[in-house]
């Protein structure tokens, strides 16, 4: 079997496409959608996410700003610039890209911010309300993974989605998501992770694979089984002389191995990435809405 490769590029382009109209619809009512993005630091990888941020904000007709702090701010000065932003009205989302440097406690930085502005679904009271299933921002990644699977014709219901990873950005929230008794989740879920003895045992019983563990080829061939869908949360750089940059983007899984496996792949990049910023675009918007009362 040849894989069906999963086009996030595209599925993300249709939800932008939605968006454009809701962000109009917003700027009728007088409302402009708007999104602060705090990045501490220069770490490059957080770099290149940001700027993928506030350039996908500009295409659906929102407001971003980015406010670059040093990387040798104070807790006190970051804990500060978020109180600004969570007292300023202009701004309906609030976005601490993550890592933090070491010095800066990231909980307190997270519980900082609003959970009204919380576009990324982070602070404790939406991941509670997320795990009960009532309505809140999602977090980006793992909304996208489901909007991703809905969007190629693999609804999750009724399958058995095995998630490798445990994180408390992609892996815990998948699970909360998928789990949920709705419309395009409904699934049943299992967590591997580093303290699971045999991944592949679990892996190979899979519907549905989706791999957050952030190592190339952690997902080899023989851990998947024929027809399964693949999901590639990985993000991983490996060294590459012939690119411009010196390096190349690989995800978790043995991609090539895989591909004639699987009953449909996502690649890495082009897959869940653009995927992660058109749901922050959701969610500031829905955010927008609700304040304006839509
Ligand atoms: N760093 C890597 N992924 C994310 C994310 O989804 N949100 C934030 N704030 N930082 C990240």
């Amino acid at each position: 079997m040849t894989a069906k490769i999963i086009s996030g590029t595209e599925v993300a382009a249709e939800i932008r496409e939605e968006l454009k109209g809701r962000v109009k619809r917003l700027k009728e009512k007088g409302v402009t959608p708007a999104l602060a993005v705090v990045l501490v630091g220069e770490d490059p990888a957080s770099v290149s996410y940001v700027t993928a941020k506030a350039k996908g904000s500009e295409e659906i007709g929102m407001h971003e700003e980015t406010i670059r702090l040093p990387a040798d701010t104070a807790e006190e000065e970051v804990l500060k610039t978020v109180d600004k932003l969570n007292k300023d009205p202009k701004f309906h989302g609030i976005l601490v890209q993550l890592p933090l440097p070491k010095h800066i406690n990231t909980e307190k930085v997270i519980n900082y911010i609003s959970p009204e502005k919380d576009v990324d679904g982070f602070h404790p009271v939406n991941v509670g309300k997320a795990l009960r299933g009532e309505p809140c921002p999602l977090p980006c990644t793992p909304h996208g993974v489901q909007q991703l699977l809905i969007r190629s014709g693999n609804d999750p219901s009724g399958k058995h989605v095995v998630i490798c990873g445990r994180s408390n950005i992609v892996g815990k929230p998948l699970a909360a998501i998928l789990m949920q008794k709705k419309k395009g989740a409904n699934a049943t879920i299992t967590i591997c992770h580093t303290g699971t003895k045999d991944i592949g045992y679990f892996a190979r019983q899979a519907d549905i694979v989706v791999a957050a563990m952030g190592a190339p080829k952690a997902i080899t061939a023989d851990m998947v089984r024929e027809g399964a869908v693949v999901i590639d949360v990985g993000v991983n750089r490996v060294e590459d002389k012939t690119k411009e940059k010196g390096f190349r983007l690989v995800g978790d899984v043995d991609f090539d191995a895989i591909k004639e496996k699987a009953s449909a792949i996502t690649p890495v990049p082009g897959g869940v990435g653009p995927m992660t910023v058109t749901m922050l675009l959701l969610n500031t918007v829905e955010a927008a809405e609700r304040k304006a009362g839509i």
